[in-house]
C-alpha cells in the first residue's frame, strides 16, 4: 500500500502485510541494483545495517545467491556501525553478525567489505574515521544504503542531536537505545557506552535510502520521521530532505499514520462499518463524551460529517457502534465450551500473562485444554536461580539421603563454569537444562493456579530457540513437524496463538511462523483448519476497535491470573529481558486489563472491572 496523494507524509512509504513480504520486497530492490550494475560491468556499492530488522532482507538475498544465482562478486559494501570498544569475534559484534547472518553465505570478496572498526584503541579512531569516509568516496559513493531506524528516531547510530553535517565518528548511546540493546546483551549494564556510526551526511549522500521498520513498538517513531517537522533531535527526520528514500513497514509498524489511524482527516473515505466504529471511537476519545452522547456538532467539527451522511442521523450511527462494541463482550456463557483447545505459549508465562483470565474461564466451561510451551525460555533465567536451585537440591539431596553424590558432582560442575562465565558466553549443557527445569517447574505451579492439572501442559522445546544465544537459528521444518504432531495428537477446534509480534528477539514471531506452517501443512493434507485467536498481553494489548473479542475478568478473576504470573518467579522483580517497558509483567496485565475496561466504560458502555482482548484470525 502507497501513501495516498493528499497524505501528511513527507517520506514515500510503503506498508506490507508482514515481515517476510518486507524482507522480499526489499531483497529485490537490492537484487535489481546488483543485476543492473553487474550488466554494465559495474559494481554495486551498498550500504548496510545490522539489527533485527534487516534479517529478512540478507536472508532472502543469501536465498536469492544459493538458488537464482545472484552473485555478489562485484558488491561492495560499508556497514553502518559497530559498537565501541567492541572485538569484532564477540557475539555482539556487527562484524560477527554481518559474517554470520550475510556475508558468509555469498560469494563476496572480503576486501570489499568495509565495517566500522570498534577494536582500536580511541586516539586512534578519527583517524580510522577519516579513513572510512575516504574509502566510501573512492568506491564511489553508496547506491543504495539499508537503514532501520531505533526508538529514538537514530538512524545508524545517530542519536538524538546528530546534525545534519555529521559524518563518521565515535558517538555516545542514547540510554532508550542501550535499553532496547540490552535485549542482546544480556542487560542493559553490559551494552556498550558508545559505538563508531556512519554520519547523518554520509547517509543523505547515497544515491537511495531504504529505511526499514517492524512491530508495533516501532510504530510511534515511524509516524514522527515521516509526519513531523525536521528536527535534529530526531535524525531519521533528515530523510525527508534526501531525494529517493522509500520507508517500507509492516502493518504494525505504520499504525499510527494518519492514512491508517485516522484517514479520514485526510479527506473522502469509504465508509465500512469497521472504519466507522475506529472513527467515533476515535471522536468520544477527542471529544471526551459517550458514544451515545455524539452530537452532529461533533461530528462536523471533527470532519466527520460525511459518515454521518452515510447512516442518516447521529443517533443511528451511534447505535451502531455502540452495538458493534457491546457485542464484543464475551462473558463465560458465551465462550466456548466442551471443545478441544490448544494454547500456545512462546515461552513460559506467555500463557498466564496474555491469557490467564480466559484459561480459568475455558477451564470452567470444561474445555480440554492443552497449554503447549513452544521454547524452553531458558535464555532469560539468571544464573543466581541456577545457583539457589541447585542449593535446594542438595540439601533436599543431603537431608533425605537422594544420590547425594550425583548431586554434589553437578553443583561442581555448574560452580566451576559459573565462576569462570562473562556476560553474554554460551551456557553448558547442565546450566541450560536446569534453567530449563526452573521455567518448566514455573509453568506447571502457573497452570495449578489456575486450577490445571499438570498434563495439561506440554514442553515443545522448539530446536529453533535452541542455540543457547540471543540470536535464534530460523524457523525450519523441525520445528513445523513438531508443532503438526501436537496439532493432529489433539486435533483441536480452537487455538491460541501469540500475536504480539514485537518482543525483544522475535520469538513471538518465529513461534507463529512455526504455526502457521503447521497449519499450511495440515489444511492441504485436508485436515480442519482450527480456529484461530489471536492473544496479546506481555508488551501491548489489543485496542478495543481491533479487538474481536472482549473477555471481561472480576477483581478475583485478575488477582487469580496476577497469582498464576507470579509463580514465575525467574521473571519477577527485574526479568532479565524486560523489553522497553520498565514494569513488572503483573503491573503491565494489571494496568492493561483494568485500561480495556476503563476505555470501555469511557465509551459510556457497561463498567467492568478487567478485560481481556482477543482477534480472531481471519483466512
Ligand atoms: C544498526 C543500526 C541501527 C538499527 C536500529 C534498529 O546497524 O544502525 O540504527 O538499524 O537501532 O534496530 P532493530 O532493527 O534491531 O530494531
Amino acid at each position: 500500500m502507497i501513501a495516498p496523494s493528499s497524505s501528511l507524509e513527507r517520506i514515500r512509504t510503503v506498508i506490507v502485510g508482514d515481515h517476510d513480504e518486507l524482507g522480499r520486497l526489499v531483497a529485490g530492490r537490492i537484487a535489481a541494483l546488483v543485476r543492473t550494475r553487474a550488466a554494465a560491468g559495474q559494481p554495486a556499492v551498498l550500504g548496510l545495517a545490522t539489527g533485527s530488522t534487516p534479517i529478512g532482507v540478507y536472508r532472502e538475498l543469501v536465498r536469492l545467491h544459493r538458488e537464482e544465482g545472484l552473485g555478489f562478486a562485484h558488491v561492495v559494501t560499508f556497514n553502518l556501525d559497530e559498537y565501541f570498544p567492541m572485538d569484532p569475534g564477540s557475539i555482539h559484534s556487527y562484524h560477527r553478525f554481518m559474517w554470520e547472518n550475510f556475508f558468509s553465505h555469498l560469494d563476496i570478496r572480503r576486501e570489499n567489505v568495509h565495517i566500522p572498526r570498534g577494536d582500536l584503541p580511541r586516539d586512534r579512531i578519527d583517524e580510522e574515521c577519516r579513513r572510512y569516509e575516504a574509502a566510501i568516496r573512492e568506491a564511489g559513493g553508496i547506491d543504495l544504503q539499508l537503514l532501520g531506524i531505533g526508538r529514538t528516531g537514530h538512524i545508524g547510530f545517530n542519536e538524538p542531536g546528530s546534525g545534519l553535517e555529521s559524518r563518521t565518528r565515535l558517538i555516545t548511546l542514547d540510554l532508550v537505545t542501550r535499553k532496547d540493546g540490552g535485549a542482546d546483551f544480556f542487560g542493559e549494564e553490559n551494552v556498550p557506552r558508545e559505538a563508531v556510526t556512519m554520519g547523518v551526511a554520509t547517509i543523505l549522500e547515497a544515491r537511495e535510502v531504504l529505511i526499514l521498520a517492524t512491530g508495533e513498538h516501532k510504530a510511534y517513531i515511524v509516524r514522527r520521521a515521516v509526519e513531523g517537522e525536521v528536527d535534529h533531535e530526531v535524525a531519521a527526520t533528515f530523510l525527508q530532505r534526501h531525494p529517493a528514500t522509500t520507508f517500507y513497514l509492516d502493518n504494525a509498524a505504520g499504525a499510527y499514520l494518519t492514512r491508517v489511524a485516522t484517514p479520514w482527516l485526510l479527506g473522502q473515505v469509504e465508509w465500512t462499518t469497521p472504519l466507522a466504529v475506529q472513527a467515533v471511537t476515535w471522536l468520544s476519545r477527542q471529544t471526551q463524551k459517550a458514544i451515545l452522547k455524539l452530537t452532529q456538532r461533533d461530528y462536523a467539527e471533527h470532519r466527520l460529517s460525511s459518515l454521518v451522511a452515510a447512516h442518516g442521523t447521529p443517533g443511528a450511527l451511534n447505535g451502531l457502534v455502540f452495538n458493534a462494541l457491546g457485542a464484543k463482550i464475551r462473558g463465560r456463557s458465551k465462550l466456548p465450551a466442551g471443545q478441544r483447545i490448544i494454547c500456545f505459549s512462546p515461552h513460559p508465562d506467555d500463557d498466564v500473562i496474555s491469557m490467564g483470565g480466559i484459561l480459568r474461564k475455558l477451564l470452567e466451561n470444561e474445555n480440554a485444554i492443552t497449554v503447549a510451551y513452544m521454547t524452553s525460555g531458558n535464555l532469560a533465567v539468571f544464573d543466581h536461580d541456577v545457583r539457589r536451585h541447585l542449593d535446594f537440591l542438595g540439601r533436599v539431596a543431603g537431608e533425605l539421603g537422594i544420590a547425594e553424590r550425583a548431586v554434589t558432582q553437578l553443583v561442581a560442575r555448574v560452580e566451576e563454569f559459573l565462576a569462570a562465565k562473562n556476560p553474554g558466553d554460551v551456557d553448558i549443557e547442565e546450566v541450560r537444562d536446569v534453567k530449563r527445569v526452573i521455567r518448566e517447574s514455573e509453568a506447571v505451579a502457573g497452570l495449578r493456579t489456575l486450577g490445571f492439572e499438570e498434563g495439561a501442559a506440554r514442553f515443545l522445546d522448539l530446536p529453533f530457540y535452541q542455540t543457547g544465544k540471543v540470536r535464534k537459528d530460523p524457523i525450519g521444518p523441525a520445528d513445523v513437524a513438531i508443532v503438526r504432531a501436537l496439532l493432529e495428537e489433539v486435533g483441536p477446534d480452537l487455538i491460541f496463538v501469540a500475536g504480539d509480534l514485537s518482543d525483544p528477539h522475535g520469538t513471538h514471531r518465529m513461534c507463529k511462523e512455526a504455526i502457521d506452517g503447521a497449519l499450511e501443512e495440515l489444511v492441504a493434507a485436508g485436515r480442519p483448519r482450527p480456529e484461530v485467536w489471536l492473544y496479546r498481553g506481555a508488551w501491548q494489548e489489543w485496542p478495543v476497535t481491533e479487538a474481536t473479542w472482549l473477555v471481561p475478568l472480576s477483581q478475583e478473576e485478575l488477582r487469580l491470573k496476577i497469582q498464576a504470573i507470579f509463580k514465575h518467579q525467574s521473571q519477577k522483580d527485574t526479568a532479565p529481558f524486560p523489553g522497553p517497558d520498565e514494569r513488572e509483567f503483573w503491573q503491565r496485565v494489571e494496568a492493561r486489563n483494568k485500561g480495556t475496561a476503563a476505555e470501555l466504560d469511557k465509551l459510556g458502555l457497561a463498567e467492568y472491572f478487567a478485560m481481556e482482548a482477543y482477534v480472531v484470525e481471519s483466512r
